[in-house]
């Protein structure tokens, strides 16, 4: 019986082996040119490291197992538990503000959707140790630039940010009750994917008074408008400080080259239960897909995790909505597998010959093949062609013994006659 991978499971073919690769490599470049440094933590972690902080949602989705030992494990869901546990239990150690990023496998048991696996790889982006929100719009830059490195623009991709301490400020303002904040908090999150009459019944459940209902309203319907929403509120210090510290964010990205990305939008919220402060999320402009990429503030998880008390912040950028996105733009890069040189021979006699000189160009570190057993020259090209090599080298019976070889380009099948150390010394 032939089985596939599990639903939500990927098997990599070396096509699109290439893909991830190249996403990967995108990922690593940028996370550099802005001074990040890789790291890696287990797969496998202690149950409760999610249970304590991560939220409902993604705790409904894990995979997770008693071992051998009887420890209660989880496969990682995300990343950012990990981050913390580690930073926790060396920052006194570290430089701050410290700069990592990691390129994880996530396991998470959702349910089969569009852009949805059960399992992803994530690019994750993290600052730790800086208060200021000018590590909040360096952040996001980073994101955006990973946007422009694949070749997408601001009319393709939008950056939506928000800050859960402005969205507290105004919805407590408004009259929602701290203990009926994260119900309003989960109601909001879900307004881009729900339509407006599902989000009101949720908030009609979640808060009592009928006052503070139709403040959520309002406040939803000038979501998108920082200045409508300063002027609504312009007698509270609370909001008003949050105010200012987004329109310093949005300065800094104008600064940083991305102010043309972002958009203010506070009905965004983030699933996950850990943030604090500023949060984002990215989307393509036609809103034909899930998130890119979401991100933000988490101040307070070091603390809850590691007993450290460290600002945060970071995003994780997916490689199923990405890879997506890019397939439909047609901005998905041929994957480059083929082999360089074959090297072929007239005399089926001579594989000896061939694979001393198969070797000798790996050694100048050419990728190389020939065929792996006595063929006529006809079939070694044949298959040279179709394998999709660019040059063959060939050895004729009677050149080879005076020390040259021929080598053919088959794209215009020209060909000439070299020696053959002189060749190698060329490469
Ligand atoms: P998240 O929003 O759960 O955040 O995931 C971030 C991104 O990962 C999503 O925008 C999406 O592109 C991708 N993603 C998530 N789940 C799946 C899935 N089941 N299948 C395919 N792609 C998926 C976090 O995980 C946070 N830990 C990010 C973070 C890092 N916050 C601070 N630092």
């Amino acid at each position: 019986m032939s089985q596939g991978a599990l639903p939500g499971f990927r098997d990599f073919y070396p096509e699109q082996l290439a893909t991830r690769n190249y996403l990967m490599s995108v990922w690593r470049d940028v996370a550099r040119r802005y001074g990040f440094v890789e790291y890696d933590g287990p797969p496998l972690e202690p149950l409760e490291l999610y249970t304590k902080k991560s939220g409902d949602e993604i705790v409904g989705q894990l995979y997770a197992f008693t071992d051998k030992g009887g420890r209660e494990v989880a496969l990682r869901p995300e990343m950012t538990p990990t981050l913390a546990r580690m930073v926790a239990a060396k920052a006194n150690a570290m430089r701050k503000p410290i700069r990592w990023f990691s390129v994880p496998q996530l396991f998470r048991y959702e349910r089969q959707q569009k852009g949805r696996l059960r399992e992803h790889f994530q690019l994750n982006v993290d600052i730790l140790g800086e208060a200021s929100v000018a590590a909040d719009a360096e952040l996001l830059a980073v994101a955006i630039d990973v946007m422009r490195a694949v070749g997408l623009t601001s009319r393709d991709v939008r950056a939506r940010v928000s800050d859960r301490k402005l969205l507290t400020a105004v919805l407590s303002q408004a009259g929602v009750k701290k203990a009926e904040l994260p119900a309003v908090f989960a109601a909001i999150d879900k307004t881009g994917r729900e339509p407006r009459d599902v989000t009101l019944g949720k908030v009609e459940k979640a808060v009592a008074s009928v006052e503070a209902r139709a403040g959520v309203s309002r406040i939803l319907d000038s979501s998108r408008d920082l200045n409508a929403l300063a002027g609504e509120f312009r007698n509270s210090p609370d909001v008003m400080e949050t105010v200012t510290h987004m329109r310093e964010y949005m300065n800094f990205l104008d600064a940083l080259g991305v102010g043309e990305w972002i958009e203010f939008d506070l009905s965004i919220v983030r699933g996950l239960a850990y943030y604090t402060g500023k949060v984002f999320e990215l989307f393509d402009a036609k809103g034909e897909f899930r998130a890119i990429c979401g991100g933000g503030r988490y101040d307070d998880l070091l603390s809850t995790i590691g007993g450290v008390d460290l600002p945060a912040l970071g995003f994780g950028m997916g490689d199923v909505v990405l890879t997506e996105l890019l397939r439909s733009r047609d901005l998905l890069p041929t994957p480059e597998l083929g082999t360089e040189y074959w090297v072929a021979a007239d005399d089926e006699s001579m594989l000896s010959d061939v694979m001393t000189v198969a070797g000798r160009l790996r050694a100048k570190s050419r990728s190389v093949e020939y065929a792996l057993k006595a063929q006529t020259l006809a079939r070694q090209l044949k298959t040279a062609s179709s394998a999709g090599v660019k040059n063959v080298v060939l050895l004729r019976r009677d050149d080879y013994a005076n020390g040259k070889v021929t080598v053919k380009t088959l794209a215009d099948g020209s060909e000439r006659s070299v020696a053959l150390d002189a060749f190698l010394n060329s490469l």
